[in-house]
């Protein structure tokens, strides 16, 4: 598989990460300017120079892990795991991380739980609006439950 790095967003990379996304969808200059006001942490997965995934980490004492994703030509190849592994080492000071997940979203529910993540039975139903990988405005009501996976201190 091609080198995955991941790192958390800095301004020399929000052009590039801008760059690759569908020209409505605006998402990671907010990102970046939430991460700016110390709301967030955004992690970005880099394969060769060019940005192929992202996540945020809120700065909750009990942080979550939001808008994971991957591009979908690189989906199936550890990116997402990578994405996950950097979001818990952002939060293993607050000793735990959770991730919501769409209840008609088994495939992801596969991945989280194979990384250790436990049902919570805490489900929350919300309508939100994205812009998809066509430039295409989609508008969605969801319910998720909160996935949890407990983080051992640091030595
Ligand atoms: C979910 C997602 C972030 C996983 O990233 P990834 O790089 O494909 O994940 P990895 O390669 O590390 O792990 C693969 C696992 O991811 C899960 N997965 C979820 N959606 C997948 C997809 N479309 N293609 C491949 N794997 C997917 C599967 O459990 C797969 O494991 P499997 O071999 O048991 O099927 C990515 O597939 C994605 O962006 N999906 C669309 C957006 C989404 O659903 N985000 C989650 C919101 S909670």
């Amino acid at each position: 598989m091609d080198e995955v790095t991941v790192a958390v967003l800095d301004l020399a990379s929000v052009e590039a990460v801008e760059r690759r996304e569908p020209a409505g969808r605006q998402y990671v200059r907010p990102a970046f300017a939430a991460q700016t006001r110390g709301e967030q942490t955004v992690l970005v997965a880099w394969i060769d120079g060019v940005p192929v995934g992202s996540g945020e980490v809120t700065a909750d004492a009990r942080p979550e892990l939001r808008n994971l994703r991957v591009d979908a030509d690189r989906r199936g190849q550890g990116v997402g795991t990578r994405l996950i592994a950097a979001a818990e080492a952002l939060a293993t000071d607050r000793g735990v991380l959770r991730i919501g997940v769409a209840l008609d979203n088994p495939d992801a529910r596969r991945l989280y739980q194979r990384q250790g993540y436990a049902p919570t039975s805490e489900i929350e139903e919300y309508e939100y609006t994205y812009v998809d990988d066509d430039d295409q405005r989609v508008t969605v009501r969801e319910a998720s439950e909160y996935l949890e996976k407990d983080l051992p201190a640091r030595a």
